[in-house]
């Protein structure tokens, strides 16, 4: 997602779609329909189990003659006059000549932002679809990243953007030249364009926005003040007290499935996929990218933005999983963006937000003080942090019955558009981080780390004029000069090994018990054969000597066998009594059975 301000947008999609399924869901598609696996194994690749590592690729590292160039840099692009720019100098090659340090952490997958030539840094902007960004290198980079990844037996997700292209205003007037393949107002939605208006007079004017919810939101507020509308996480389709995509009714009236689908995120071009020529340069062009690069799967940007049939349209003909971004609070509305109500497949993934919205607020205290991706003001701290909200939102996922797949859920506790990166909403308080991070890697879900997380990058310094806003989550990472010693590399490296260990990947998982200060839920181990019991908590500035009592915990292991905590190594069935479990300290615990520390089959 791009622009700062409008990603306020919603409505409500309630996916209504012609497309017609054969019976076949994707899941269920022959073998030989998905992508042929590239480490020899017999089934097909799957994003289910695996963990990923995320990377704003002007950002991440530079190579060739500036390889050693560790200067930071945390340029803004121009979303004024659009005239783009901001780039910083990372590039493809500098991703290929770091993955060591990112395979050294663990991870299976690095998800990249947009490659494609365009207009600004962040590449959510096209300017020609079928060119790989000159700033970042060549199709033959490209090409080399991905076989360098399967070489390692890693994978690799790209960035794609179907909704829109760069922006038609440029320094105040419509400007479609080397737009590629998309030159023609013919190709953009026009929705509540006068009939006497030129295209240039609507753009300029300012085409309707693809979702405003800020009215909505006011009104809900209203509402719950007088008691009656309920919201929060305890109400599955309404868990934030904000009207986000999806949220329809009394309580978010505004709800237009049509205007989501084809209003504006500014001026950025928005394509009209009923155009036939759209649709089909658009298929091609997402075809074509998956055989050229041997992706493993794709991150979908602003995916309920799109004519949800054009959506399951590409999702069909890809042949690989694809993770759409859908910014929603409703979970009904979530699921049924895997498979709708009508019970056909939409997309194989998608990020987890609603429970991203509740970490900050869970694990830091910390709540957004003005409405959603307004970046001026980000947020602050309430004086105590709340475990209730995410543990609630995590319960109504597991118990629902709705979702095609939760192991196709990718979670995050932060990324490049919202609030603040976790060592700012945490106040680098480290004992938080890493009962966050606890829950990142091993919530049921795809964990999804967002590169310089590992270096405790605030996402809060700036060099220039005004507010950083999400440029400022945007930083470079180099000036850590990708150190591996950080307590941060090693921690997420820790739980990597303790998911590839104790095989905890995809599979089951249930809330046990939560509090205001803390959440105890489990996951299928050992390949399902077990449980791992994974014991988290907020308490704030914890020290080594802060003991932590859980209830409930496992009974104490017999016939020799007995809990460890896999994280720290150390044997826990002492501390096991009257089914609680009393932590030595406040770091993030997981309890696996083993025989003498070493795994049971
Ligand atoms: C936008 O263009 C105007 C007029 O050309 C100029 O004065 C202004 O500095 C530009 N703003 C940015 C952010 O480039
Ligand atoms: C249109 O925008 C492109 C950048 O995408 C720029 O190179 C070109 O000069 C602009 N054309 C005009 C007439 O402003
Ligand atoms: C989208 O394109 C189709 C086909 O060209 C056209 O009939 C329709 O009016 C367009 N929709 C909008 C909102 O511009
Ligand atoms: C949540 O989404 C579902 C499915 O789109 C919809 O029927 C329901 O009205 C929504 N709930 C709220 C509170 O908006
Ligand atoms: C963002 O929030 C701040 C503080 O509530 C407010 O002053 C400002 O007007 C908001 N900006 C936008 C664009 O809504
Ligand atoms: C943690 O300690 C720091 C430094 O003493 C303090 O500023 C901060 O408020 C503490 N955090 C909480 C949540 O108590």
């Amino acid at each position: 997602m791009l622009l700062p301000l409008l990603l306020l947008l919603h409505g409500v999609t309630r996916l209504v779609s012609s497309t017609k399924f054969d019976d076949t869901s994707l899941l269920t598609l022959p073998r030989q329909a998905f992508r042929a696996p590239f480490n020899g194994s017999a089934e097909p690749f799957t994003l289910a189990g695996k963990s990923m590592y995320f990377i704003v690729l002007d950002r991440f590292a530079r190579s060739g003659a500036q390889a050693e160039d560790y200067t930071y840099c945390s340029k803004p692009a121009d979303w004024t006059n659009n005239t783009g720019g901001g780039y910083c100098g990372g590039t493809i090659a500098g991703i290929s000549s770091k993955l060591d340090y990112i395979q050294g952490m663990g991870f299976d997958c690095i998800w990249i932002t947009p490659p494609v030539d365009s207009n600004g840094y962040m590449g959510y902007d096209a300017i020609n679809l079928f060119k790989i960004n000159p700033h970042f290198g060549t199709k033959e980079d490209l090409k080399q990243l991905s076989k360098s990844l399967h070489d390692r037996g890693m994978c690799l997700v790209l960035d794609i953007v179907l909704n829109h292209m760069r922006s038609l205003k440029v320094n105040g007037k419509l400007n479609l030249s080397s737009i590629v393949p998309f030159d023609k107002p013919e190709y953009y939605h026009q929705r509540g364009r006068r009939p006497d208006q030129s295209f240039e007079e609507y753009l300029l004017k300012g085409p309707p926005p693809a979702f405003d919810g800020s009215t909505d939101s006011k009104n809900l507020a209203t509402l719950v003040k007088e008691g009656k509308a309920s919201c929060g996480p305890t109400v599955p389709e309404q868990t934030e007290c904000a009207c986000l995509p999806g949220n329809t009714g009394p309580s978010c009236p505004s709800y237009n499935p049509q205007q989501q689908v084809e209003g504006w995120f500014g001026s950025l071009g928005d394509l009209n996929h009923s155009h036939p020529f759209v649709r089909e340069q658009m298929l091609n062009w997402v075809v074509g990218l998956v055989a050229d690069y041997d992706l493993d799967a794709l991150r979908l940007d602003t995916a309920i933005y799109v004519d949800p049939t054009f959506v399951s349209e590409v999702q069909q003909a890809v042949g690989i999983e694809i993770l759409g971004e859908a910014t929603v609070s409703n979970l009904t509305y979530q699921a049924n963006l895997m498979r709708n109500a009508k019970g056909e497949r939409v997309l194989t993934g998608l990020l987890n937000f609603p429970p991203f919205y509740q970490v900050p607020s869970a694990f830091c205290g910390y709540i957004l003080e003005s409405e959603f991706a307004n970046y001026s003001t980000q947020g602050s701290w309430k004086s105590k942090a709340d475990m209730t909200g995410l543990a609630q939102v995590m319960k109504a996922q597991l118990d629902s019955d709705r979702y095609e797949s939760l192991d196709l859920l990718g979670n995050f506790v932060d990324n490049h558009d919202e609030y603040g990166r976790i060592a700012h909403y945490c106040q680098s308080d480290a004992g938080r981080i890493k009962n966050a991070l606890t829950w990142l890697m091993l919530a049921q879900g795809i964990p999804i780390v967002y590169y310089g997380t590992e270096q405790g990058l605030s996402g809060h310094q700036w060099h220039g004029p005004g507010n950083p806003g999400q440029d400022g989550l945007r930083e470079s990472l180099w000036q850590s000069r990708f150190r591996t010693d950080t307590w941060q590399y090693l921690f997420i490296a820790a739980l990597n090994r303790v998911r590839r260990d104790y095989k905890i990947g995809a599979g089951s998982s249930e809330v046990k018990f939560f509090s205001s200060e803390s959440l105890i839920f489990t996951r299928a181990s050992h390949a399902g054969k077990h449980e791992a019991w994974v014991f988290l908590n907020n308490a704030a500035n914890s020290t080594a000597t802060s003991t932590f009592r859980y209830c409930p915990g496992p009974l104490p292991g017999i016939d020799g066998q007995a809990w460890f905590d896999v994280i720290s190594g150390n044997r826990m069935d002492q501390r096991l009594s009257k089914g609680c479990f009393l932590a030595p300290d406040a770091e993030p615990k997981v309890l696996v059975l083993q025989v003498d520390n070493v795994l049971i089959e």
